[in-house]
């Protein structure tokens, strides 16, 4: 099969002037993918970024050799990039993972005992399943307020019974991965630390949409996922306050994380740092493609992107909503702030069957299931029956996710497709 390029912003009538060619996406014609939030496709900057250094490709932090001493800067230079783009701490520490999943893994084993973590029945599973025993989950809010009002009350309750000692770390999502709803990050991070609580971000789901600045939310950690933001080839980042990292036992114990090794079985200095947790030959290409794509963002207009997208994400509410067999699934109300990701359910249709004739007779791929993320899903489709009165909905949903070079057309040929069912 052929891969092009598909331009990142094609005619739509209210879109902005298209952004520069590292923000194109590749794809293969005649295929929409409308399935982002799983894994976007791979940005033009990602793609140049890692043919440039093949060539050099060899080892990082091992070798005196030309090549080597090129990829272990290119490493470290990704680190800083990335670390600027999210907006880092000077004494943070910026730590290259496999994806989001291992980085609140990693943040799972580096609280300290007897940490309490409050996270939320919404999320994520990779956000949800990592905790400690004794996690606080709170139940899902029906708007952005009443998440920041559950979590004051929740942490209130926790701070009465316990000692101000104990460590508290909050659990948000920035953006949910089934509704794409947005969560009030900056909020939650007030109440935490008010509380003397720490928070993390998950923000798989909102850094491909939106800036997303540690800084300016204030949040301790921060968790993403390469393959969610343009750059495949498999790196993640967990980014934040140094002190917990510093202290916890090696996520990955192995070559690199050591200062030194003795000969008795238990003489080892362990790394201080990122290389504490980074054991083992790292991911040089991921690291390389995620920090090509935050500089080309970095370097682009988001006010315009984000504008694209929400064109597109309401031509696509507003013609999910025409549609009397289609029912959109959310947690908030109609309105609340978004991003380019909608769950919805077909009446009387099977969900996997409407995904496999989406993919077989229109070439549109998009997510059918509960999305990793079962209690929420469950809810909200408990809750559109509810709210529809429909005894013929389906038990799993349809998720259409959009971002760089989605199009109207493919929005409209969706939706002609959905209307079919009808
Ligand atoms: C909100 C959210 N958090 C975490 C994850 C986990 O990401 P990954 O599979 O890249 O680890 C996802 C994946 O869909 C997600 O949507």
């Amino acid at each position: 099969m052929s891969v092009t390029l598909v331009p990142s912003l094609p005619s739509l009538p209210t879109a902005p002037s298209a952004p520069s060619a590292p923000l194109d996406v590749l794809g293969v014609p005649g295929e929409i993918n409308l399935d982002y939030a799983a894994s976007a496709p791979c940005a033009r900057a990602a793609a140049d970024a890692v043919a440039e250094l093949l060539p050099w490709y060899a080892s990082v932090h091992r070798g005196a050799g030309a090549l080597s001493r090129r990829c272990t800067l290119a490493y470290e230079q990704a680190r800083q990039t990335i670390g600027d783009f999210f907006g880092a701490r000077a004494d943070d520490h910026v730590i290259f993972t496999r994806n989001t999943t291992d980085a609140l893994n990693l943040l799972a084993r580096a609280v300290p005992a007897g940490t309490t973590v409050v996270t939320n029945s919404s999320e994520h599973h990779a956000n949800l399943l990592p905790w400690p025993r004794g996690s606080v989950r709170l139940p899902v809010p029906s708007d952005p307020d009443g998440a920041v009002r559950d979590l004051a009350a929740a942490l209130t309750e926790l701070r009465r019974g316990s000692s101000p000692a104990l460590p508290v770390l909050v659990a948000v999502t920035g953006a949910s991965n089934v509704t794409g709803e947005r969560w009030p990050v900056a909020e939650l991070a007030r109440v935490a630390h008010r509380h003397g609580a720490r928070i993390v971000l998950d923000a798989a789901q909102l850094a491909p949409h939106a800036p997303v600045d540690l800084l300016a939310l204030d949040v301790d950690y921060l968790a993403v996922s390469g393959h969610k933001l343009y750059a495949p080839f498999g790196t993640g980042v967990l980014i934040g306050r140094a002190d917990w990292l510093d202290a916890a036992p090696p996520y990955l114990a192995g070559g690199g994380a050591t200062s030194h090794v003795g000969p008795a079985t238990h003489d080892v200095t362990w790394a201080t740092g990122p290389a504490r947790h980074e054991g083992g030959t790292p991911n040089l290409l991921g690291a390389v493609a995620l920090a090509a794509v935050c500089k080309a963002l970095d370097e682009a207009d988001r006010g315009l992107l984000a504008a694209h997208e929400q064109d597109l994400l309401d031509r696509l509410r507003a013609g999910l909503a025409a549609l009397p067999h289609v029912v959109e699934l959310r947690t908030f109300g109609p309105d609340a702030p978004r991003v380019g990701i909608v769950s919805f359910v077909v009446a009387g249709w099977d969900s996997t069957e409407v995904a496999t004739r989406l993919a077989a007779e229109h070439h549109i791929g998009v997510r059918d299931g509960l999305f990793c993320a079962h209690p929420l899903a469950r809810r909200l489709l408990g809750e559109a029956a509810a709210r529809t009165g429909r005894r013929d909905l389906p038990p799993t949903a349809l998720r259409v996710s959009i971002g760089l070079g989605s199009t109207a057309a493919q929005v409209d040929r969706l939706l002609a497709a959905l209307a079919e069912l009808g």
